[in-house]
């Protein structure tokens, strides 16, 4: 195969799709991971006809379970013998979440779907990763976390087993530790020659109507918010730039805006030894 593929997890709404358009359109071959079957050809098509592109294919994906995080890996390794980028976009965050949703599997659904995943993702994508001459991983987090400058990933009880179960909490540790597992992954691949970044998404335009659930005040809030957000497609733009950007070949460890700036994240997501600690944790789960 002589295109690029690239792999993006959940893209079938928002970002992620914006993002496959953006990147099939380049003429890379795109995967998308889509957890629901029905929805992910509805996106399938729509970013086949916008990027004018042919080389976009959907494979199912549920990043909650390993079980399919397992079987996407072995259908693409079976189909392709290389990977030049993979972009852990898929995330949960349904705001009117009030108590802790458990796997098939036994784990806690945001702590496994928008961390635990992508590692454990990454992991079986790697050898694949390696045969690219520029491989590139880019994970999502959120600006959201400049309002939380305490909050830390809990390294005894990540999954609410025994504390208090808040969906702000949940989502905002998950995106704190995919930061610091994008700086720890970017020096472990170092010698690969292989790209880790990490993005930092500012509020974008959500769609309401895939968050029914709401009440009628969240869904104002959501309207107001939306007024000063970007659109997935502007955001997707940085998507794009850090995945296909040749200039940028080999910048690693980074942290960047909408803007294709790069970022600090805050003092405790920098310090080694709480990613160290992350890290320990997270190779619990795998
Ligand atoms: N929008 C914002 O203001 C904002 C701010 C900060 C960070 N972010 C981050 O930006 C990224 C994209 O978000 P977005 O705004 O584009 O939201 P979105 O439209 O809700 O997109 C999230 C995508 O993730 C998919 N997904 C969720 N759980 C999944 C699972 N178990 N397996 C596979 N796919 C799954 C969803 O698929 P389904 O259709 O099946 O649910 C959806 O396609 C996320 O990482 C999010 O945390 C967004």
């Amino acid at each position: 195969m002589t295109k690029k593929l690239c792999i993006i997890t959940g893209a079938n709404s928002g970002i992620g799709k914006q993002a496959a358009i953006q990147i099939a359109a380049q003429g890379y071959q795109v995967i998308i991971g889509c957890r629901n079957k029905e929805r992910g050809e509805v996106a399938l098509n729509e970013i086949k006809e916008i990027s004018k592109s042919g080389n976009v294919e959907l494979i199912l994906l549920d990043m909650s379970l390993k079980s399919s995080i397992l079987s996407f890996s072995n259908t693409i390794k079976e189909k392709y013998d290389k990977a030049d980028v993979l972009i852990h976009n898929a995330a949960v965050f349904d705001i009117a979440q009030k108590s802790s949703i458990v796997t098939s599997e036994g784990y806690e659904t945001i702590w496994m779907t928008n961390h635990i995943s992508p590692v454990y993702l990454t992991d079986l994508l790697l050898d694949l990763l390696r045969k690219s001459d520029d491989p590139r991983i880019l994970t999502v987090s959120s600006k959201g976390l400049l309002a939380m400058p305490m909050l830390k990933v809990d390294l005894v009880d990540p999954e609410f087993k025994t504390g208090k179960f808040a969906v702000n909490k949940a989502y905002y540790q998950s995106k704190l530790a995919q930061v610091m597992y994008t700086y720890w992954l970017a020096r472990e691949l170092k010698a690969d020659g292989i790209s880790v970044n990490a993005i930092r998404v500012p509020a974008v335009q959500v769609d309401i109507s895939r968050h029914p659930g709401i009440s009628p005040f969240m869904k104002w809030v959501y309207q107001q918010k939306s007024k000063k957000s970007i659109t997935p497609s502007r955001m997707a733009e940085t998507y794009t730039f850090l995945a296909t950007n040749p200039g940028i070949k080999g910048v690693s460890g980074k942290y960047f805006d909408e803007n294709n700036q790069e970022v600090k994240s805050n003092k405790y997501t920098s310090n080694w030894d709480n990613i160290n600690d992350v890290i320990k944790l997270t190779k619990k789960y795998l």
